[in-house]
């Protein structure tokens, strides 16, 4: 995906879709403030777009149902979700490995949905749903305690320091994901910008939702196991850039 990453790039995003209004700085409202549309879409991917896409995307301006499970046929024992999923590569991998796992992808970026869609196709995959939108309008739709487990993998850093408040970790969203996750569910974060980082540990520890599950360096500086690399973590690594692997659980009660 030849998304630019938008730390530097404040300029070039625009209210492409209308759907939502552009703040001062000319961004989103909410929790997503990047770019919706790249590169013209290859004929085939128009056609999954206009096709399949609808047939997976979830109808959250409608309320949920009670059990998000019954969103997936074949039936599934419990619901995850990955935020900003990119080029796809680590959900759909987890999609394959966890059959009786539904997922559900949340990714505004037009040609990342694009591209899972063709995976999703080729390879014949029935567990995931997606969303086409901003990840905190899913975290306020779902009802309490339904998901196993959400995934925040490589989100874009916004290391200035104005910027900020636009980092998808905050105080509000650490809430939200508390609500939707089962008991013992975690936030799983992986992040190759160390302020971020250390950003999200803080929230994290200042929060009374989650408890950092790490015991020793090795726990958050190698991934878990049968982790699936991503685009952004290539680039990081080929850029010099550890990652680090946050396994944070929801705190019981
Ligand atoms: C730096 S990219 C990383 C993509 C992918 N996770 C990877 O590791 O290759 C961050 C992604 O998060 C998406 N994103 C940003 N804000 C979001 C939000 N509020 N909800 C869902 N996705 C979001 C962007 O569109 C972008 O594709």
């Amino acid at each position: 995906m030849n998304q630019p990453a938008p730390d530097s790039n404040d300029h070039h995003t625009s209210a492409s879709d209308g759907t939502t209004t552009p703040d001062d700085d000319g961004f989103y409202r909410g929790s997503f403030f990047g770019r919706r549309k790249g590169h013209k879409l290859r004929l085939h991917q128009a056609d999954l777009v206009a096709t399949l896409l609808p047939r997976l995307a979830l109808d959250i301006a409608h309320p949920a149902p009670a059990d998000l499970r019954t969103l997936f046929t074949p039936a599934v024992d419990t619901v995850r979700v990955e935020i900003g999923f990119g080029g796809g590569e680590h959900l759909v991998a987890e999609a394959l490995a966890h059959p009786r796992t539904g997922f559900i992808g949340c990714e505004p970026y037009v040609n990342g949905m694009a591209r899972i869609l063709t995976e999703i196709d080729e390879k014949e995959i029935g567990n995931i749903r997606l969303l086409a939108g901003d990840a905190a309008e899913l975290l306020a739709w779902a009802p309490p305690h339904s998901f196993a487990r959400i995934d925040l993998i490589h989100p874009d850093p916004w290391p200035k320091r104005r910027h900020w408040k636009r980092r998808f970790v905050q105080d509000a969203t650490l809430a939200s994901m508390a609500r939707v996750l089962v008991p013992s569910g975690e936030f799983r974060f992986v992040c190759d910008i160390e302020d971020y980082v250390a950003w999200t540990l803080w929230h994290l520890m200042r929060s009374p939702d989650f408890t950092w599950t790490a015991e020793r360096a090795a726990d958050w500086q190698s991934p878990w196991p049968n982790y699936t690399m991503t685009r952004y973590g290539r680039k990081a690594t080929r850029e010099g850039r550890k990652a680090a692997y946050v396994i944070s659980k929801r705190t019981a009660g």
